[in-house]
């Protein structure tokens, strides 16, 4: 594999507007091959989209194709500066994810949706603030990794699959964490928002730890966010929570984006037209419509969802075609129009609201 062949497979990929393929176009940035691996950037006309949405994906497939299977293709989409988006750039839109349940997949849902924002060209950041259960360095495989610190003595996040992240559980210690309450939290959680070298961010995810007490709701109020999203297992003991969570959300007059059903049902692999509902069926999608919010979308029930957060890849990445993967693509393009629509309606906030 070389910088050449790379290059001649990418050339099989058109471009936005269908006639030339994205090297003549000039959008494959440098790129830079060592022994099976092969990394490089795409710049895109404008993040998100359909266009950007499946890159990734065609990328890595058409230098796959080229040269096997076995090679790692490194993607990282990036969006011109002054493009036009939906989204106003720059401006760090920051996005809560929530449920009143615990272990319903908030954090898998936020680790996808982060990269999947990511994949599209936003800028993206991604807060595990659940000091007591943090999953989000297992989910990126970063587990064993200290942020350093900067001369400026800010934090620097640590990137991974072009997300930049932190996470109390990389700071903190399990044993110390016990002790900790609401106040010591949030404040640790400013600390991450404020302090931290960021860089300049389009949106930044937010996974909070389960629940709908102290902890949360002082997170919440000591943030500006520009909307929550609400996750659930269709059960009903899941929904009664994710009912709660809803209600905290509008309390404080935070928006809530929408709500995402995940463990929807589950299709045994060698059944694909089977769909057994082990956790009950559309309860979500039914909360959503009382509580008058949108319905983003279910994610199934898949080994591979659960193998590929307990190796460190999220699996937009590492199934994307998986029904899984889709469902978190289109539920981060929801979320980006969302945030954008409530936006529009608000006159410019603030972009850390200290109380
Ligand atoms: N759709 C799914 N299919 C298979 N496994 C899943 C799915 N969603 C989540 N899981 C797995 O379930 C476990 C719990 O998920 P996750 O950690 O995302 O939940 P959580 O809501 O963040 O939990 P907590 O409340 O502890 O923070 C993880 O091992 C995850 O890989
Ligand atoms: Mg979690």
């Amino acid at each position: 594999m070389t910088r050449k062949s790379v290059l001649g497979a990418l050339a099989s990929i058109a471009g936005p507007d269908r006639k030339k393929d994205i090297v003549r176009l000039g959008m494959v940035r440098d790129l830079e091959v060592r022994g099976r691996v092969a990394t490089f950037a795409v710049s895109i006309p404008r993040p998100g989209g359909t266009f950007a949405n499946t890159l990734v994906a065609r990328c890595q497939e058409a230098v796959r194709s080229a040269h096997g299977p076995d090679v790692e293709v490194r993607v990282r989409v990036t969006a011109r500066k002054g493009a036009k988006s939906p989204l106003q750039l720059g401006t760090r839109h920051l996005v809560a994810v929530a449920s009143g349940k615990g272990g319903v997949g908030k954090s898998t849902v936020a680790a996808n949706l982060a990269v999947a924002l990511a994949q599209q060209g936003f800028r993206t950041g991604l807060v595990d603030t659940d000091i007591y259960g943090p999953s989000v360095p297992t989910m990126f495989g970063v587990e064993n990794e200290k942020p350093r610190v900067n001369r400026n003595r800010k934090i620097v996040p640590l990137e991974r699959y072009g997300v930049r992240l932190l996470s109390m559980g990389l700071l903190v210690d399990a044993a110390q964490a016990v002790i900790w309450r609401g106040p010591m939290v949030s404040s640790a959680v400013r600390q991450f928002l404020g302090d931290a070298e960021w860089g300049e961010l389009d949106v930044m995810i937010l996974d909070l730890p389960p629940g709908t007490g102290d902890i949360q709701l002082t997170i919440v109020q000591t943030v500006s966010l520009s909307g929550a999203v609400i996750v659930s297992t269709p059960q009903r003991v899941a929904l009664a929570d994710a009912r709660k969570g809803v209600a905290m959300f509008q309390q404080v007059n935070v928006p809530v984006l929408g709500i995402i059903e995940n463990m929807a049902y589950f299709t045994p692999p060698d059944m694909p037209g089977r769909r057994y509902h082990l956790f009950g069926e559309g309860g979500a999608r039914k909360l959503a419509d009382e509580v008058s919010v949108p319905f983003l979308g279910e994610v199934p029930i898949e080994q591979r969802l659960r193998e590929s957060g307990d190796e460190g890849t999220p699996i937009v990445i590492a199934a994307p075609k998986s029904t899984s993967a889709k469902a978190f693509t289109a539920a981060a393009n929801q979320v980006v129009s969302a945030v954008a629509d409530h936006a529009d309606a608000q006159t410019a906030a603030p972009e850390i609201v200290y109380r």
